[in-house]
């Protein structure tokens, strides 16, 4: 019989301090314990979760995730220009195709850090980028971004200049004096460049956040497949459905899986109950004009110096530095 083959060793370095499991234990029953339920947006990222949402980056109502690379692809050189030749960390990394923009016009760059919650996608998503790009050290940090980063425990960052890249529009997922929070908490990287979505039309924004194939739909229900698995619930998936809606005073779209009947869940010795109607709240996408978002970010202690935005001002792309 032939021997197996070894596993072969990925190329890239990981720092792992993703949380526990109990830690989404507790706060899985304490986000269901409130009177609107809801549950951190950073729970929707398991593995299939992760591919769900490269899908969702493919679909034509997506406009985000093709216009900030429309965005990146036009302003590279200014872009690179403004990263020198520090180290570049990514807050929230998924698949690091963005990056692939900007490592292509800043070949100067010779470390880049990916930062996300969902450890076997990072991994991939780094060895890629290794394979790819002769000479750079990726490197895999698996954290929530919203807690501080242990840049003392990652030696490639310790004592050496960084920037700071958070696209996607990560930020709108955070309450705005969250995000003001946040930002204060990555201020520790240097400067910024920041994707975030725009004040539009809900008859852009709602097809953006509910696509006619139901890709949005199934990856805000794999949260429940997830809780099912980990947490060793019985979430029955038909007796729930999935809405997005943009709440117009609050400049956000609010997504939520609705109970379709009155019905008891159990997880572990704990019954939630949920009313025909009720809703869980499984993610806020918060929209800022430019104005507003400059504001938020001086509050947080940050200059804007550039703004880039595409021709249709569907999305803007913001360079923070430290005031
Ligand atoms: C909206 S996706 C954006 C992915 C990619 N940056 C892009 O622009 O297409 C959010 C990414 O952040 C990660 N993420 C979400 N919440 C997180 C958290 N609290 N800490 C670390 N990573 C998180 C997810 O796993 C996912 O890869």
């Amino acid at each position: 019989m032939p021997s197996p083959s070894p596993i072969k060793p990925s190329p890239v370095k990981l720092y792992d301090f993703h949380p526990p499991v109990e830690d989404f234990r507790s706060a899985v029953l304490r986000g269901l314990s409130l009177p609107q339920k809801m549950l951190s947006p950073q729970f929707l990222y398991d593995k299939r979760g992760s591919e769900l949402f490269d899908a969702i980056c493919q679909l034509p109502e997506y406009y985000l995730t093709r216009t900030e690379m429309d965005i990146l692809r036009a302003n590279a050189k200014d872009i690179a220009a403004a990263l020198g030749d520090r180290s570049l960390v990514e807050l929230g990394s998924g698949s690091s195709q963005k990056i692939r923009i900007l490592l292509d016009a800043a070949p100067q760059v010779a470390t880049y850090v990916g930062v996300d919650i969902s450890r076997q996608h990072l991994q991939e998503a780094c060895a890629a980028l290794m394979a790819d790009f002769d000479g750079l050290d990726a490197i895999a940090v698996c954290a929530d971004y919203t807690q501080p980063l242990p840049i003392e425990s990652i030696p490639e960052l310790r004592n050496r200049p960084t920037i700071g890249f958070f696209p996607g529009s990560s930020i709108g997922n955070l309450e705005p004096a969250e995000a003001i929070a946040f930002l204060k908490t990555v201020a520790v990287l240097g400067d910024l460049i920041v994707g975030v979505d725009l004040k539009k039309s809900p008859i852009i924004l709602e097809p953006a956040y509910d696509d006619t194939q139901g890709i949005s739909a199934a990856f805000a229900l794999n949260v429940l497949v997830r809780i099912n698995r980990e947490l060793g619930a019985n979430f029955d998936l038909s007796q729930f459905e999935y809405r997005a809606h943009y709440n117009e005073a609050k400049g956000r779209i609010e997504m939520a899986i609705a109970s379709l009947c009155d019905q008891t869940v159990h997880l572990g010795d704990t019954e939630i109950g949920f009313k025909a109607g009720e809703t869980l709240r499984t993610e806020c996408s918060y929209k800022y004009t430019v104005d507003e978002f400059q504001l938020l970010a001086m509050e947080a202690g940050f200059q804007p110096v550039q703004v880039w935005i595409d021709r249709h001002q569907l999305f803007s792309l913001h360079h923070l530095k430290q005031m």
